[in-house]
């Protein structure tokens, strides 16, 4: 695919060289367009090395060829990061001072934009309605994360890791009908190789549910699960350390939430189904190992429900909860969406079936790709650092067993993921 990096004169314009290894790794044509602001943070001949192509942003270079039209009608995708606040003010008030906002106004095929800039810059309601008017046209403008900025401050305004902006791109492209995008964004990817090897995962998104939902019959009571969270805490760390973007739900969870993953806090089921189905859209994988309340208190008591000598015993009535792993599939299926997903299963075994038979039936209801299935017990598996599964797959192929303890297990698991997509997308 062929591509125009836009980078802008923000302090972060540094981590756009490490998006353009991204994309040249994944076989991605990348003619990159620097502001003159930029060039003050990292120079020419850094994009021209890392890219192989010419760099200039003077719409006055290379005039016989009509650079700004030429590479506006070429582009496939235009990505901008950083977006300054001045970049997005230029773009949404179609100005055209440079060969960057040029580009920009030829363009033919789909723009993202990863703003970067101080909170206050972020926040203020000029650059705010820029981000309305850009998206208003089809634009797609990266929320900021948050964390430090260049200063002592922190707050949202930081450039989105190289690694997101690669999957939104590539997730923008697959969703753009773009010939030599990625099927499936980017599973033949930038394995990029670090100090232990190579990333299987680097670029792909990856959303992990953990912990148990707690599901409220008054403001102090609840109904839970014994789940402690540490096997899906444990999976979050290990797609991570395979160089995924991970973003974790986390339920009640008796362990902190790993460094370096995006954590979203949900409670009852209903929140991390909503959680869920919202981060559905930007996933390539979604490993659901939340121990879900199957049934909820049909109604919740605003106020305490109080112990009186003068009433009778109360009776607690309960009501189904939705299936969440069903309804992603469903979702995933009507959208014709590229993306991987992975139930975990607490079985115990009864008079009329083993666990394994169970889990199989489950696989078969549920539609999901990998089922990992766990006996458990009242000191099984709950709260303990081991752990002992089976890992079920729907295209038949041998059951395959994992133990160890619950890290062990967890790149068991993340293991066979990356075997599943590069088996559904081939690298080369
Ligand atoms: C050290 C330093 C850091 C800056 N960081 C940012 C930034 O992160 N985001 C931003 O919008 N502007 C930042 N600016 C201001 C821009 O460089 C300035 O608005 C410039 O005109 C942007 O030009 P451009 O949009 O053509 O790249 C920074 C300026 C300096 C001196």
């Amino acid at each position: 695919m062929r591509i125009v990096l836009g980078v802008g004169g923000g302090i972060a314009a540094y981590k756009a060289a490490s998006l353009l290894r991204l994309f040249t790794e994944a076989g991605h044509d990348v003619t990159v367009i620097p502001t003159d602001a930029s060039t003050r943070f990292v120079g020419v001949a850094t994009w021209e090395a890392l890219s192989g192509h010419p760099v200039s942003n003077s719409v006055f270079d290379d005039v016989h060829t009509v650079n700004h039209v030429r590479l506006g009608h070429e582009a496939e995708l235009i990505v901008v990061a950083p977006a300054t606040a001045d970049l997005l003010a230029r773009a949404a008030t179609g100005q055209a001072n440079d060969l960057l906002t040029n580009t920009l106004l030829m363009a033919g095929g789909p723009v993202l934009m990863a703003p970067a800039m101080h909170t206050e810059m972020w926040r203020h309601q000029a650059t705010q309605a820029n981000v309305e008017t850009l998206r208003s046209r089809g634009i797609t403008v990266l929320e900021p994360d948050s964390g430090r900025l260049t200063g002592a401050d922190s707050g949202p305004g930081r450039l989105p890791e190289p690694a997101a902006i690669f999957a939104a791109a590539m997730a923008l492209a697959e969703s753009s009908g773009i010939p030599g995008g990625p099927e499936r964004a980017a599973a033949s990817g930038p394995a990029g190789p670090t100090a232990s090897g190579p990333a299987p995962l680097a670029g792909i998104r990856v959303t992990i549910s953990a912990g148990g939902t707690r599901e409220p019959l008054d403001p102090v009571r609840f109904l839970g699960n014994r789940s402690s969270g540490k096997q899906g805490v444990a999976l979050a760390a290990a797609a991570r350390d395979a160089g995924a973007n991970v973003r974790l739900l986390a339920a009640h969870m008796d362990v902190p939430a790993p460094e370096g993953v995006d954590v979203v806090r949900v409670e009852t089921a209903l929140e991390l189904r909503q959680a869920a189905l919202r981060a559905s859209a930007e996933s390539d994988v979604i490993i659901m190992a939340a121990a879900v309340a199957d049934f909820r208190p049909a109604e919740t008591s605003a106020t305490k429900i109080k112990k009186r000598d003068d009433t009778a015993d109360p009776v607690i009535s309960l009501v189904r909860n939705p299936d969440i792993l069903k309804e992603l599939v469903e979702v995933r299926d009507t959208a014709s969406r590229n993306q991987l997903i992975v139930g975990f299963a607490a079985e115990t075994g009864d008079a009329d079936g083993g666990v394994l038979e169970y889990a199989e039936a489950k696989l078969r209801r549920k539609g999901c790709d990998l089922l990992v299935v766990n006996q458990v017990g009242r000191d099984e598996v709950f709260g303990q650092d081991t752990n002992s599964v089976v890992i079920l797959a729907r295209s038949g192929s041998e059951p395959q067993e994992a133990s160890g303890s619950k890290s062990d297990v967890a790149a068991a698991v993340i293991d066979r993921v990356s075997a599943e997509l590069s088996r559904v997308q081939p690298p080369g």
